[in-house]
């Protein structure tokens, strides 16, 4: 076995006699002898000349090897050193405790004090409180939590809060791949001296918002853009009484403010790195790995140095030294502490091939690497990670954030149960704003649906990444003298929608948000309809192993399509259907199916249904061998939803040019070609339609049978504003030829209206104005373009309303003028314009005045983020405000219906309609909910279904869609003439 030359030398001379020698450093005299035996170091002693800072020279020698972590008091502290005086102490009764002990199974039931910024007590049910109420902190505030589930507050391992604050303004910056909003610096591909701290913007209006998703901690990562991005933080989300940046640190390390290393105590540092296609703005792959390399060789010569200077010190051998400076290495500073094993790094990684070279980069130069990130293959190679130097890293993951990039084509859903099952820790991270930090717990929520078992999936957004950070002794568990960072929530939190009813960090109550001078205090109601005690626990979820097997045999791309002649059936019984639910004028209804316990079944012949009911009058004769059974398990059959508001079905990967459609034109700057014979560039999607791409595969599979898919680019992207004709299409098609494959040729007619993109030296090139973009789509509606031409023909279409007019839209105040333009235009043509905002944050404010108008609204996000100065007035729910946009448009009479942006997100849509109709406190029943992504979005999108081409419908076994227990079995397409049987 090798050693390395800090644990051979620190074997020497163990920490103690350092100590002592060091407070005697002056007068040197046979102390040394006593240990110095080494006869090769011990010849010149006497003869020394000591220097006068020998004894700071030895304290910094001993610095290097003192292991990071709290003090060896640390749990008897009786106050935090983030207390802020003034702060009332709090008894939290009749709790139900998840401590995060013995790996995330231990509940308790019982009482829980909060004083002077830490757990006081945990005083279990039964046991006598040994705190005396008379010795707490100000006046007790008292809160039965009535039997309410109370976790610790929850920790997020990769966020870049402050530093790309929101709503997101460039403040001039770079606008590059390599340096916007503080997020990275264009200067170089190696920067270890970088600190996300100098960039915090205490600002951020997303502190709140996940303050109000339970998230109380949050390491601050740089961004991915540099192989080693700079120095991570960790902080609290709460703000402080200073108001600074500093004061949110978490455990800063000494000296981050310029005071002195502590040897006795040093905290843990944090690091970000990258490697993969993030950094390929700097170089290859091959690139990447040398600038790792130089940089740690350079960091391993100052460590050498540093170390031989030490090793002559503490011999004494003082005239040998030279000039008695400790040899500091200002660059590389930061990277000789990682190679001194007191830095945490977390390295942004996704495919085996980036993987494995840090397994090597990582044995090389022999430092370890906490966490990884994104990670999405990590869960194909379990043993490389453990080959990693120094321990296997935790692999820190989104739910489903997959299929963007080359990269992550091959993540999976699947993924955290893999990585458990092979012993790796799991944490489930946000990467706000990649995703809304906000909705943390939905990552682990959707982890444990996917598998993972609910202790670890609490653990992986509390325990797991604290312990990741290294601050594992304070956060992410309920246990006496932790911080007292605590969230007492309104249903099991692994149950869908789960939100917060109060959070405290470090004692001080956060949630419900005290009100502030002038403000009024009205209280936001959160839980109701949430009575029953099945909210209280754990959801069931489905059996996912045989997907979960096939996922890792088919390295991430298990075939998804329809099983062929084993899948596609004429004839299917469904057994044990609990209901069926069908479109009607209302929207979706809801129809019990009779039979014996509340079960019946369901008989479908060449995709149509034919009887429903109990299995005696259903049942055919000698249904045995002409027909397939398929046990639903108390499940539900009902309508197949459609997505729309991504490019799911023109394109298979978000950033590879060559797997989509390719850019339109932007007829606002360029004067499109003069072949096009159309001055707009109006053009049709169907043409642009791909299938079997994995996304669309993906959400058939997860019940959604339609998509309807415009030509639309990214907002940020500055594309044209004239998305072109939509078409809807059948996820689950083989090919554009396909029976059934397309439901309708043309919907509608979409453009984009928006304010330049944030990233300002970009906007100044390639945007154009809201005035610019107003003329033209008024002019356009005027019909004073041909209708010989495109253009001419579809906005004259609109115009007259023979097809919806979609216009992307988030801020309001451009919406109030669409509203205008549309009564204009419809006074001076006789029109009715059948106008649509699709996005559409701040409608909210307009909710009465586009009802009036006859204007319907696709939400697009459901759950609303200030991303941009247009979309920054979010109404955003419990428990922050009592409405939702949804529910302020639906009870103003507008006719709602929900999109997303990416492709990836489609799969979630069911769950994000259990979430509009769970977050509404009751006031969206699931039938409403459920014509959020059917009726609804079909009657605003122009679609038309035919009598024999009626809706496919989805069978869930084990519940309905609304039920995170039930999973989609299987597919009734009456257009098929068939039932897909997954
Ligand atoms: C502590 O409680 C007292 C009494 O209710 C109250 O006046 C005071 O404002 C509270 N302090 C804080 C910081 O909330
Ligand atoms: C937690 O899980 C690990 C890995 O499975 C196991 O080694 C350890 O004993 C467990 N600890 C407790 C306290 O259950
Ligand atoms: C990004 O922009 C900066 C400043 O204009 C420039 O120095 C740098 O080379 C650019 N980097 C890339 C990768 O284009």
């Amino acid at each position: 076995m090798t050693t390395t030359p800090r644990q051979s030398r620190s074997r020497r001379l163990g920490p103690t006699l350092v100590l002592a020698f060091c407070a005697l450093a002056v007068t040197l005299t046979a102390l040394q002898l006593n240990y110095l035996s080494d006869d090769h170091l011990s010849y010149s002693l006497r003869s020394q000349h000591v220097p006068l800072n020998a004894q700071q020279v030895l304290n910094r020698c001993a610095s290097l090897r003192a292991v990071p972590g709290p003090p060896t008091n640390f749990a008897a502290r009786e106050e935090s050193d983030r207390f802020e005086p003034g702060t009332n102490a709090t008894l939290i009764q009749n709790a139900r405790l998840w401590t995060g002990a013995y790996n995330g199974t231990e509940v308790l039931y019982g009482d829980i004090i909060l004083d002077r910024g830490l757990i006081k007590e945990i005083n279990t049910e039964g046991d006598r409180m040994r705190t005396s109420l008379a010795s707490l902190r100000g006046h007790l505030n008292i809160v039965d939590a009535k039997g309410a589930w109370v976790t610790p507050g929850l920790v997020d391992l990769d966020s870049h809060l402050g530093i790309m604050s929101l709503p997101l303004l460039s403040g001039d910056l770079y606008d590059n791949q390599t340096g916007a909003f503080d997020l990275n610096s264009p200067n170089g591909p190696v920067l270890p001296s970088l600190r996300s701290v100098d960039a915090l913007s205490t600002h951020d209006e997303a502190f709140q918002l996940a303050i109000a998703g339970g998230v109380t901690s949050a390491q601050i990562l740089p961004g991915s853009a540099n192989v080693i991005a700079g120095q991570a933080f960790m902080v609290k989300l709460r703000k402080t009484s200073e108001r600074s940046a500093s004061s949110m640190l978490l455990e800063p390390p000494p000296g981050l403010n310029g005071s002195a290393a502590h040897a006795d105590s040093p905290r843990w540092r944090h690091l970000k790195q990258a490697a993969g296609e993030n950094v390929m703005a700097y170089g290859t792959r091959m690139d990447t790995m040398w600038s790792y390399r130089a940089a740690y060789h350079e960091a391993r010569k100052a460590k050498g140095l540093q170390d031989a200077f030490c090793e002559k010190a503490e011999a004494g051998l003082w005239e040998s030294i030279g000039n008695f400076d400790f040899p500091e290495d200002f660059k590389y500073e930061m990277l000789v502490d990682v190679l001194r094993g007191k830095v945490k790094v977390s390295n942004h990684v996704n495919e085996i091939v980036d993987i494995d070279s840090l397994v090597r980069l990582s044995n090389e130069f022999e430092f370890p690497i906490a966490s990884i990130h994104h990670a999405a293959e990590a869960y194909l190679v379990p043993d490389l990670l453990k080959r990693m130097w120094g321990g296997t890293p935790a692999v820190a993951l989104l739910a489903t954030n997959y299929r963007y990039k080359r990269e992550a084509y091959r993540g999976s859903e699947f993924a955290p149960r893999v990585l458990v099952d092979n012993n790796v820790s799991v944490v489930m991270k946000s990467g706000h704003p990649a995703t809304n930090g906000r909705y943390l717990m939905f990552e682990a929520q959707q982890a444990h649906y996917y598998g993972l078992p609910p202790p670890l999936a609490l653990s992986s957004v509390t325990s797991a990444p604290a312990h990741a950070a290294g601050v594992g002794h304070r956060i992410g568990r309920l246990a006496e003298g932790h911080d007292a960072d605590i969230v007492l929530w309104d249903s099991h939190p692994l149950q869908i929608g789960a939100t917060p009813a109060k959070v405290w960090i470090d004692g001080i109550v956060q949630i419900p948000v005290p009100p502030k001078t002038g403000q009024s205090d009205s209280p936001v109601k959160v839980g109701v309809g949430k009575e029953d005690a099945k909210w209280n626990r754990v959801p069931s979820v489905p059996n996912w192993d045989e997907e979960r097997e096939k996922a890792v045999e088919w390295e991430g791309l298990p075939p998804l399509g329809s099983k062929g002649s084993k899948g596609i059936q004429d004839k299917v019984i469904f057994t044990s259907v609990a209901d069926v639910w069908v479109k009607s004028a209302e929207g979706v209804v809801q129809a019990k199916v009779s039979g014996q316990e509340g079960l019946g079944v369901v008989v479908v012949e060449d995709g149509t249904i034919v009887c429903s009911g109990t299995s005696l009058s259903c049942t055919p004769a000698n249904a045995e061998g002409d027909y397939t059974f398929v046990d639903l398990d108390g499940g539900s059959i009902s309508p197949g939803l459609m997505t729309f508001g991504s490019s799911l079905g023109i394109e298979e990967i978000q950033s590879e040019p060559s797997t989509g459609n390719g850019m339109l034109t932007n007829p606002l700057l360029t004067n499109l070609p003069k072949i096009f014979g159309d001055v707009g560039g109006v053009f049709k999607a169907m043409d642009a339609l791909q299938f079997g791409t994995r996304n669309a595969l993906i959400a058939y599979r997860s019940g959604v049978t339609a998509g309807t898919v415009s030509l639309r680019q990214d907002t940020m992207s500055s594309g044209s504003i004239i998305s072109g004709l939509s078409t809807t299409f059948r996820t689950g098609a083989a090919h554009g030829m396909d029976r059934g494959a397309i439901v309708q040729n043309v919907a509608a007619l979409h453009v984009t209206l928006a304010r330049p993109p944030p990233l300002s030296g970009h906007a100044r090139k390639s945007s154009v104005s809201v005035s610019e973009q107003f003329g033209t789509l008024r002019r356009l509606l005027w019909g004073f373009e041909p209708k010989e031409t495109q253009t001419g023909l579809w906005f004259s279409k609109a115009m007259e309303g023979q097809i919806p007019l979609v216009i992307e839209v988030h801020n309001a105040d451009i919406m109030s003028s669409l509203l205008k333009l549309k009564a204009e235009t419809e006074e001076r043509w006789g029109t009715t314009i059948r106008m649509v905002f699709s996005g559409a944050t701040e409608a909210h404010l307009l909710a009465q005045e586009i009802n009036r108008a006859g204007v319907g609204v696709i939400l697009s996000p459901l759950r609303p983020h200030p991303t941009t100065w247009d979309q920054r007035r979010i109404l955003a729910g419990p428990p922050l405000s009592n409405d939702t946009a949804l529910i302020v448009l639906i009870e103003n009479g507008v006719t709602v219906a929900i999109g997303v942006n990416e492709a990836w997100q489609a799969q979630s849509a069911r769950l994000d309609l259990a979430w509009a109709s769970i977050e509404s406190n009751g006031r969206i029943d699931q039938q409403k909910a459920y014509s959020l992504a059917t009726t609804n979005l079909e009657k605003l999108l122009g679609i038309v279904n035919s009598p024999d081409d009626a809706t496919d419908l989805v069978a869930y076994r084990g519940g309905s869609l609304f039920d995170l227990s039930s999973k989609v079995v299987a597919v009734l397409s009456p257009a098929r003439g068939a039932v897909d049987v997954l």
